[in-house]
Formats: structure tokens, sequence, C-alpha cells
């Protein structure tokens, strides 16, 4: 398997929105998993979403360890989302500050639904249904966005809460999804 090259923002294939998985437990669909893993380890991202390695599939990966680098990021299960299908809880929304590998160096101030349920399958076909908040439910956010064609910086509402990471938190080191 293998680390692949991240798109950036201003690839065309960053904007089209992605096809279904149709068949699981292939070859194909393994692979494709195998390297999002590896490429989201080696970036030390927090979660990666097929389209940003240039694959046009409904295949989003996150997960966030408790880790001292990042102290307040709360623990989110590694996850394999396929074909995912998200459904807001309430209308509460909250602004946090958000990174992308797509937009690397960049943090901006995202507004997101707190609560959420998101629904979708494993890379064998079993179902996912989980109820989440907070971090656990931008993160999911984020990455599904990426299956619409959605970056994060298109959601800001006050292009001045956009910037470099180094400006905005000097000295902080932060994941970027
Ligand atoms: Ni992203």
């Amino acid at each position: 398997m293998a680390v692949r090259p991240v798109l950036r923002m201003g690839d065309p294939r960053l904007l089209q929105p992605s096809r279904p998985v149709k068949k699981f437990r292939t070859a194909e669909l393994q692979a494709l998993i195998a390297d999002m893993r590896d490429t989201m380890d080696a970036l030390d991202g927090a979660g990666l979403a097929a389209p940003q390695i240039g694959v046009n599939l409904q295949v989003v990966i996150f997960g966030v360890q408790k880790n001292p680098r990042y102290p307040d990021a709360e623990d989110v299960p590694f996850t394999i989302l396929v074909n995912p299908k998200l459904t807001p809880i309430g209308e509460a929304v909250d602004a946090a500050w958000e990174g992308c590998l797509s937009v690397p160096g960049m943090r901006g101030l995202v507004p997101r639904f707190v609560k959420l349920r998101y629904q979708g399958f494993d890379e064998n076909g079993r179902k996912i249904d989980r109820r989440v908040s907070d971090f656990h439910a931008r993160v999911v956010q984020h990455e599904c966005d990426h299956l619409d064609g959605i970056l994060y910086p298109m959601r800001i509402r006050d292009m001045r809460d956009f910037g470099f990471t180094e400006e905005l938190f000097p000295g902080e080191e932060i994941a970027e999804e």
C-alpha cells in the first residue's frame, strides 16, 4: 500500500460530488482504504476523504487518539465510513477552528451542527449508525463535505477568521483533516 499525494484546493477534482460505492469486500475498496489510512497516518491527519487522493467515491476515514500534541482534542474512534448519510439532531450550531490536508498550513473558524446522527457502512458492508456530538460530529461533517465537493473555507462566515496556522496559533501543532 502507499502514501498518495493529497490534492490541494484549486484542483477541480475536489469540487466534484462523489459516487456511492456499489460493491463491498472488493480488492479495489480494500486497497483504497489502505492507501487512505497510510496517507492520513503519514500526514498526522485527523481524517481523510477519498476525493482528496483523487478517487471519486463516497469513502471517508477519521479518528483521533488522545495525543499530548492535541490536548484539547477528544478521542474519536478510528472509523471507515462508506456511503454516509448525515442527519443533524437539533439546530444547535457551534463555530470552531478547522484545518484540512487539502488546504495545508491554514485554519478557519467554521460553524457546524453540534449533534448529529450518521449512518453508512464499514468496508465490509456492515451498517454503522451513531449519534455523536462536538468534535466527533465536526470531523464527520468536515469529511462528508468533501464528498459533496465542499472545502471548509467555503463555510467560513467571516473571512477575517481564516489565516495561516503559524500566525493564528504560534508554536502550536494542530491536526489537519
Ligand atoms: Ni479536509
